[in-house]
């Protein structure tokens, strides 16, 4: 597993990971050489100065370690921007969560305003430092910083591949029980380790309806922070809507028998491996999100569920033909990177089915147009 044919890092970098491991060792040394893969992930994404996006670390784009939907083109953002455009009212504003390098805010806004909905205060809640600086420097007074969700909200609230990023915990299903799978020091070297799972996660954890396969053990994540995080989200929503967009499935499919690895998934210089210990701090960690789990934290917090649909279904019923009809194909060289990311947004084979658009709503009165056709909200 350790031996990956990917990219050295530099010096620096190296440095940098060695750091952060060495923070990581002195924590498990200072309680019993365990902890929660959850305490891993946050520590190896969001570590003051030292983890991957805290230390500014991540890097979004063709040139760095994954692309996101708005980093292709304009065209998810202009699509997007259809919807809400149709729910947002006079007074209402936006919230965007995690907003990497700004690419969707700044689409949002440019497009907004050209369909004719004005200019909403546009919030961004980040826990990167790094990122917010990077924001900054590209949406400049277009946005507002918030530390904290306010306390009520009305407007639209956006979260792209935020919940993905969010720590996971590790479990392990096997014939004596559920297992937590947990993080040590075997040898100097972060491990994995295990032990009886216990307390909410065993609880949550027993919940869910899995299959062992004949070798009588199935691994996937459980992740108590994204509902935790949704229901705070409810909690702030006075009237509105919220749409998650990232990875993932429903509970039946996401815990599925030909599943039995799970979707921990790391990412460094645009090459995908499985080894969340390689290099902590240089490289993205990441694990689907269960939407079910999403829609249940949802519903207990009184949220409507207003629809959940594949990217695909959702950008085309938002209108995407339309926006990239209006382009000139004559113009080659702005219209060929379009169409190009066009096909990845849509294709099923890329990001358009293994991507989807939950939303969740509070006295929404409009339907939504992205899920007026293929609404999968039966399937959570
Ligand atoms: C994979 S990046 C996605 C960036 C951007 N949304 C995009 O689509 O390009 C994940 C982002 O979520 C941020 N993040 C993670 N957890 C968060 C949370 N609880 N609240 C707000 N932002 C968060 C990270 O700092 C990072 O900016």
């Amino acid at each position: 597993m350790r031996r990956l044919e990917l990219p050295t890092p530099d010096a620096a970098a190296l440095r940098a990971s060695h750091a952060l491991a060495e923070c990581i060792a002195q924590e498990l040394r200072a309680c019993g050489n365990w902890m929660s893969f959850a305490r891993y992930m946050q520590l190896a994404l969001y570590e003051p100065q030292l983890g991957y996006y805290a230390a500014g670390a991540a890097q979004l784009g063709p040139a760095g370690d994954f692309v996101t939907a708005p980093e292709l083109s304009p065209l998810f953002g202009c699509t997007l921007a259809r919807q809400l455009a149709a729910l947002l009212r006079p007074g209402d504003a936006i919230l965007e969560f995690g907003a990497g390098s700004g690419a969707l805010a700044a689409q949002l806004c440019d497009e907004l305003v050209r369909l004719g909905a004005g200019a909403p205060a546009y919030l961004i809640l980040e826990t990167s430092r790094a990122l917010r600086e990077r924001q900054r420097e590209r949406l400049g007074e277009r946005a507002q910083w918030i530390e904290r969700l306010p306390e009520r909200f009305c407007g639209v609230m956006l979260a792209n591949e935020v919940a993905d990023a969010m720590p996971v915990h590790a479990m392990a299903w096997t014939r004596r029980g559920i297992a937590e799978r947990g993080v040590c020091l075997n040898e100097g070297q972060l491990a994995w380790c295990e032990h009886p799972a216990a307390g909410e996660l065993a609880a949550r954890a027993g919940e869910i309806e899995i299959e062992l396969p004949p070798s009588g053990r199935y691994e996937s994540e459980l992740s108590l922070a994204a509902p935790a995080w949704l229901h705070s989200l409810g909690a702030a929503l006075e009237r509105g809507a919220i749409f998650v967009i990232d990875y993932g499935f429903p509970q039946r499919e996401y815990y599925h028998p030909q599943r039995s690895m799970g979707t921990l998934m790391c990412h460094y210089r645009h090459r995908a491996h499985g080894d969340p210990f390689l290099h902590p701090s240089l490289q993205d960690i990441t694990a689907h999100v269960d939407f079910s789990a999403l829609a249940r934290a949802a519903e207990a917090s009184d949220l409507e569920l207003l629809g959940y649909a594949g990217l695909a279904q959702f950008l085309v019923n938002c209108g995407i033909t339309e926006v990239l009809g209006a382009e000139n194909p004559a113009e080659v060289a702005h219209y060929a990177p379009l169409a190009a990311s066009a096909q990845m947004l849509l294709s099923p084979a890329e990001m358009g089915e293994l991507f989807k658009v939950l939303a969740l709503g509070r006295g929404v009165t409009v339907p939504l147009a992205g899920f007026t056709q293929g609404d999968r909200s039966h399937a959570l």
